[in-house]
Formats: structure tokens, C-alpha cells, sequence
């Protein structure tokens, strides 16, 4: 009898180790994860544009073992085959995992597109997308460069982009980098109207009227926050981030972040959640990736919410628009003005 109760006591301790454990992956899980088909975007993602290609496999693992539940991929970062790789190593469900990729200026001809997707999928190794994005507003020439394609509209790449969806080759479709019109000009057309639009926002380019204008329910797109922590991405060091402090060493922000007993990292991110954008940060490191999952504790008070507002600095940092001879932007805070310098993507 004793045995037998020694062995009961063992077998409770070790249920209650194992769900102590995993309680962690599974309340994210629980709490973003819808049980049927309607899954929507969760609120926090792991960028990888400049991740690099021997580390992004692990941080992609790394992350998806430790409660992310949202990838962000595109074919132009040239590391699609290793994100796959992480996300097969993760062992996580795919149903319980958002993947985005995105669609090429090069490839918004028909025949190059499908060709592109299929890409994508393959090298993610998924059966299908979450979401897929045209990258920019702007179609390049195939095979030439960044000659423009003058020919291929938005309209027509979006026409392609809705049979995506009918071929199942993605659950979703949007949009990136569009100004405020081109937006509206697919929002008059489409069929399949766009679920997202991805853009560049954080605390030194707010454009908050521009994420509230998404919410309205005539135009009722997400919006997902890319550079959600300003000029920390090293390749706008030497460009229009060296015109403002880094983030990080801006007295506002860290002096918020101690208020909040947290990094200035995790509170900038924070802010970006409870303003209404899902944020998309990249790291390929263990420590950052884990830090910045911590945002999801944070909570501002309208008067904060008041105060960070009225530090807009209207800067932004990505801009390829000179470079390709083309007014991006052009009805939003600090368009493209063909003096700014360029930015390899
Ligand atoms: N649609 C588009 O056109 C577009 C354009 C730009 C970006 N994006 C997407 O948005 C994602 C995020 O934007 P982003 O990569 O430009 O910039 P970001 O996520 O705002 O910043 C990335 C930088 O922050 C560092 N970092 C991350 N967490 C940190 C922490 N806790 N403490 C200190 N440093 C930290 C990273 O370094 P470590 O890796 O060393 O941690 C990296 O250098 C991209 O990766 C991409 O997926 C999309
Ligand atoms: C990904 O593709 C690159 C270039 O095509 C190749 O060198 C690399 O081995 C591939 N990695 C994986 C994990 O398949
Ligand atoms: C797409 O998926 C739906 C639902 O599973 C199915 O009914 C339909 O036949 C599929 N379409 C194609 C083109 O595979
Ligand atoms: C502040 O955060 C640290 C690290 O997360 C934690 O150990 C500490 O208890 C927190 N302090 C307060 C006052 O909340």
C-alpha cells in the first residue's frame, strides 16, 4: 500500500512539474489560437529581414518553442529555406502558427508570381500561407533590375494575388508600403479585399490617424508594424537614423521603461500592441527574442498613451524610393522626396 501511495504522490508531482513546465507555451497558445479555421494575426511576431542565414534557423525555433506563434518571411530576404527549417525543427502544430511571406517588385506578372508563391511555400516548408503581401507598390521589369514595369498595375498583381487565395495557396492576402490612395484603389476593386497592411510605424513615425483610418469599419485592414523599434535596425545607422537618438538612449523612453520596470525595447513594443498595430521585431538572439516577449505584460494609461503621442518625430527610415525612381508615401508623413539616400533590401 505504501508503494502503491509513494507511487501516486510521484506520478501527481511529476503531472504537476510537466504542466508547470508548459504552462508558459501553452497560455500563449490557448489565448491566440482560436480552435477553428478563423485564426487571426497574433499581436506579436518574429521579424527576419537581415537575419542571418546561419542563425535565423535557430531563432525561428527558439522562438516558436517559447510562445511565439508568428513568423514574418519574404522571399526577398533570401533566408525563406532556413526560416523553414526552424519551423519544422520547433515541432510546433502548423495550424497553430501564423506564416506571412511576401511577393517580389520583380515578380508581379502573373506566371512570375505563382512561380514566386510556390517558392515561398516550398521553402518554408508549409502547405499553405497565412498571409501573403505585395512587398511594395512598384513592379520591376523580370529579369531586369529595377527597370519599372510600367505595364503591370496594382490592380492587376492584386487580381493574381485574390486567386492565391481561391488556389489555397495562402488564407490571406494584403497589402505593404502603400500610401493611403493606393490603398483605397484596391479597397474600390477588390473581390478579396486585403486583410493586412504592413508598414513602417514605431514611436518616431507614428501616423496614428493612418493606423486608426485602417480600423474603420468601411476599410477594416490590419495593420502590422515593421521597424516597430524605430532606428534600432543597424542599416538605417548611417542614414535617417543617425538624424534622432536611438531609441534606446532617448530620455523619454527610458525613463518609461523604468516606470514600468521593464527595457526600453520591451515598452516601445508594448506601446505598439495596445495602439493597435501587431509588431514584428527581429532578433536572431536567444536573449532579445525572450525580452521581447515580456511586452505582452505592459500596459499604458491614457495620460502615457497622451504623452507618447506628442513625441512623433515624423522620421522615416526606410525609403527605397529614390533608388527606383518613385514617389512612395506620397500622401503620408515624410514621403519620399528624391534627396533621402537609399536602402538595399
Ligand atoms: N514589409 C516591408 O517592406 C518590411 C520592411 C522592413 C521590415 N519588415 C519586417 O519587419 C521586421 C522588423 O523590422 P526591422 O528588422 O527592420 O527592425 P526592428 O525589428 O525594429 O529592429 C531589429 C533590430 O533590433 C535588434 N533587437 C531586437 N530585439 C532587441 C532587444 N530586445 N534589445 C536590443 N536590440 C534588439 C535586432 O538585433 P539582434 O538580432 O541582434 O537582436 C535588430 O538589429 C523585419 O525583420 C521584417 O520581417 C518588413
Ligand atoms: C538554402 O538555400 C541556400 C541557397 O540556395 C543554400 O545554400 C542552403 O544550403 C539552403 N539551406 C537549407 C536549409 O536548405
Ligand atoms: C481549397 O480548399 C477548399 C476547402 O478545403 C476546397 O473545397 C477547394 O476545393 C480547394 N480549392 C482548390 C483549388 O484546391
Ligand atoms: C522588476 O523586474 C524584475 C525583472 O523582471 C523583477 O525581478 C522585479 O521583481 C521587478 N520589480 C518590481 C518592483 O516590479
Amino acid at each position: 500500500m505504501a508503494f502503491g501511495k509513494a507511487l501516486a504522490v510521484a506520478a501527481i508531482v511529476a503531472l504537476t512539474l510537466v504542466l508547470l513546465l508548459r504552462t508558459d507555451h501553452d497560455y500563449a497558445s490557448a489565448r491566440k489560437v482560436s480552435p477553428n479555421k478563423e485564426k487571426h494575426i497574433p499581436q506579436l511576431g518574429l521579424g527576419t529581414w537581415l537575419s542571418d542565414r546561419d542563425e535565423v534557423a535557430h531563432a525561428v525555433e527558439y522562438a516558436l518553442d517559447n510562445g511565439y506563434d508568428h513568423i514574418d518571411a519574404a522571399l526577398v530576404y533570401k533566408n525563406e529555406n532556413q526560416t523553414g527549417k526552424g519551423i519544422k525543427a520547433s515541432g510546433v502544430d502548423r495550424s497553430k502558427i501564423w506564416v506571412t511571406s511576401k511577393l517580389w517588385n520583380s515578380d508581379h506578372r502573373r506566371p512570375e508570381a505563382e512561380a514566386a508563391i510556390q517558392k515561398s511555400i516550398a521553402d518554408l516548408g508549409v502547405d499553405y500561407l497565412d498571409l501573403y503581401l505585395m512587398h511594395w507598390p512598384v513592379a520591376f521589369v523580370p529579369e531586369e533590375g529595377t527597370r519599372l514595369d510600367k505595364d503591370t498595375s496594382i490592380v492587376d498583381t492584386w487580381r493574381t494575388m485574390e486567386d492565391f487565395v481561391r488556389q489555397n495557396y495562402t488564407r490571406h492576402i494584403g497589402v505593404s508600403n502603400f500610401a493611403r490612395a493606393q490603398v483605397q484603389a484596391i479597397l474600390d476593386v477588390c473581390d478579396i479585399c486585403p486583410y493586412a497592411h504592413e508598414f513602417e510605424t514605431h514611436p518616431y513615425l507614428q501616423q496614428q490617424d493612418f493606423v486608426d483610418w485602417h480600423r474603420r469599419a468601411d476599410v477594416d485592414i490590419k495593420v502590422i508594424a515593421y521597424s516597430p523599434l524605430a532606428n534600432t535596425n543597424p542599416t538605417y545607422r548611417d542614414k535617417k537614423g543617425s538624424l534622432v537618438d536611438p531609441i534606446f538612449k532617448d530620455p523619454f523612453w527610458t525613463k518609461l521603461a523604468k516606470a514600468k520596470n521593464a527595457t526600453v525595447v520591451q515598452t516601445v513594443l508594448a506601446w505598439g500592441m495596445q495602439r493597435g498595430t501587431v509588431v514584428i521585431p527581429k532578433s536572431t538572439q536567444e536573449k532579445h527574442i525572450a525580452e521581447n516577449r515580456g511586452a505582452l505584460d505592459i500596459a499604458f494609461s491614457k495620460g502615457e498613451m497622451r504623452e507618447i503621442s506628442k513625441r512623433d518625430k515624423k522620421v522615416r527610415m526606410n525609403d527605397p524610393g529614390k533608388s527606383w525612381g518613385v514617389k512612395l508615401f506620397v500622401d503620408l508623413d515624410d514621403p519620399t522626396s528624391f534627396d533621402g539616400e537609399d536602402i538595399e533590401l
